[in-house]
């Protein structure tokens, strides 16, 4: 690790500098582990978020989407485990009364010495007590215990809830998934390390429904899948593991369980979570509702309540792992400069076009041509500066392709188009540049492979 180039204060600064990610309400000294998405870090994540959609719904015919309200009927909570098991055990350090994860005190500073984790300082903790990760709130103008809702803890029960709607109405049948993309809430003990672990935060989810007996093939499938779709968005081999979990480590409605582990610079951790979650939750709907979410397969005259396989990424983690693994610094021109080497398609901005001169009717041809792209991509035109600062500022942004306009496009309507990973420049005539623009930032192709 310690040969690494990036750590999380270069990612955490340089995404302050270029506006990928501010503090939450910085100018009242921040809110902890709270953060807003700045003009790249918004756009970047809806990339991410985008390619998500396309690989899991959008291109395949056994996927829908569904977008659920955050607040949902308290009974659905209690339906699936979650008031009772969605709990961390929490201590307390009498001595600087901060508060810990029990099992997470190896990866926390203390407060008071922050060479030494909780319970090193001097401090005595207090035994572990069980305590409840999800937000209340209560609905309607009354305080009262019978207002109480909560903040989903997780997108995937919307999705439950909504099974038998689904199948009714856009005729689907096992196997098939639902997919989500929302903001989840919960909260955490100890948050931390940037967008790593916060309390509000957005995840991708797909709840994929299969036959009981077909679980496991499928989960394989859905390993394999979720691995390779951070693979195609150029997510280093050597970063990237599948770590299956051990028994005791299982929710409680799973039976197998693996995490996509990402080697952030704080070691690995877990990215998403792909879990079998058997019928539990179909199960737990269908006794506290009162209502059969069960589905009759009409071919084989069976009825049966299916299994769910889930691959539950987060879109916060997913952007931070995307900006860790891009970061590099290499030299240009003999100078250091910091890259962000972005698969073209999520890059926030795709083109740079950039006048050579601020003279001689350079800026107006950019123009023009920044008009051209325009419809088609995110475009930056920018004209301060010395044509390698510029390049710079573009590499650090993560934009892949830099058009310069110079004399010579006067002359005979070329441009340079530059690399941002290679550095290198060719010279394309304008009537071209449409095309290859979409062809370096299209998203990649699918290696999906057949389905089982
Ligand atoms: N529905 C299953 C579920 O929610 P999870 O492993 O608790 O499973 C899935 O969460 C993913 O959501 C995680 O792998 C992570 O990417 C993201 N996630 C969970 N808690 C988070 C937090 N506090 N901050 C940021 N992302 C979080």
């Amino acid at each position: 690790m310690s040969d690494r180039i990036v750590t999380m204060d270069k990612i955490v600064n340089l995404a302050k500098r270029r506006g990928f990610v501010f503090p939450s309400s910085e100018i009242y000294g921040g809110l902890a582990s709270c953060w807003d998405y700045g003009p790249l870090g918004v756009e970047l994540k809806r990339n991410v978020k985008e390619a998500w959609w396309r690989d899991t719904v959008t291109s395949r015919p056994d996927v829908v989407g569904l977008d659920c309200a955050i607040m949902m009927h308290p009974r659905v909570w209690e339906a699936s485990g979650h008031v009772k098991n969605f709990t961390d055990p929490l201590v307390d350090c009498k001595k600087c009364k901060q508060r810990f994860r029990a099992d997470q005190l190896d990866m926390v500073q203390c407060p008071e010495k922050p060479s030494k984790h909780p319970g090193e300082c001097g401090g005595e903790l207090t035994g572990a007590r069980q305590f409840n990760l999800m937000f209340e709130t209560h609905m309607g103008p009354v305080e009262d215990s019978g207002a109480t809702v909560y903040l989903r803890p997780e997108t995937a029960q919307g999705i439950f809830v909504n099974f038998v709607n689904v199948v009714n109405s856009a005729r689907m049948r096992p196997p098939f998934g639902i997919a989500q993309i929302g903001k989840s809430f919960r909260n955490e003990i100890t948050p931390g390390n940037f967008l790593f672990r916060t309390r509000e935060f957005e995840q991708m989810e797909l709840e994929f429904f299969v036959k009981p007996g077909d679980d496991d093939e499928w989960f394989k499938y859905w390993l394999d899948r979720r691995i390779a779709w951070y693979r195609e968005y150029g997510i280093r081999a050597e970063r990237l593991k599948l770590r299956p979990h051990a028994s005791d480590e299982l929710a409680h409605y799973a039976k197998g369980c693996s995490d996509v582990e990402y080697d952030f610079p704080i070691g690995w951790q877990e990215l998403e979570g792909i879990a079998n979650r058997t019928d539990f939750d179909l199960k737990q709907h269908i006794e506290y509702s009162g209502k059969d979410l069960s589905f009759y397969d009409d071919g084989t005259k069976e009825r049966f309540v299916p299994y769910v396989i889930e691959p539950s990424a987060g879109a916060d983690r997913s952007t931070l792992a995307f900006l860790v693994d891009a970061y590099d610094e290499d030299e240009a021109e003999g100078e250091q400069r910091a890259v962000l080497r972005l698969h073209p398609s999520l890059a926030p901005i795709k083109v740079a076009v950039l006048p050579l001169m601020r003279k001689a009717g350079l800026p107006e041809k950019a123009s023009e041509i920044v008009e051209t792209l325009r419809p088609h991509c995110a475009v930056a035109y920018d004209q301060a500066g010395s044509i390698g600062r510029r390049y710079r500022r573009q590499d650090e942004a993560g934009t892949p392709l830099g058009i310069t306009v110079d004399y010579q496009t006067l002359e005979d309507e070329t441009v340079t188009l530059r690399d941002r990973d290679s550095m290198q420049q060719e010279r394309i005539a304008t009537a071209e540049l449409l095309d290859v623009v979409r062809e370096r930032i299209a998203p990649p192709t699918s290696s999906r492979g057949l389905l089982p």
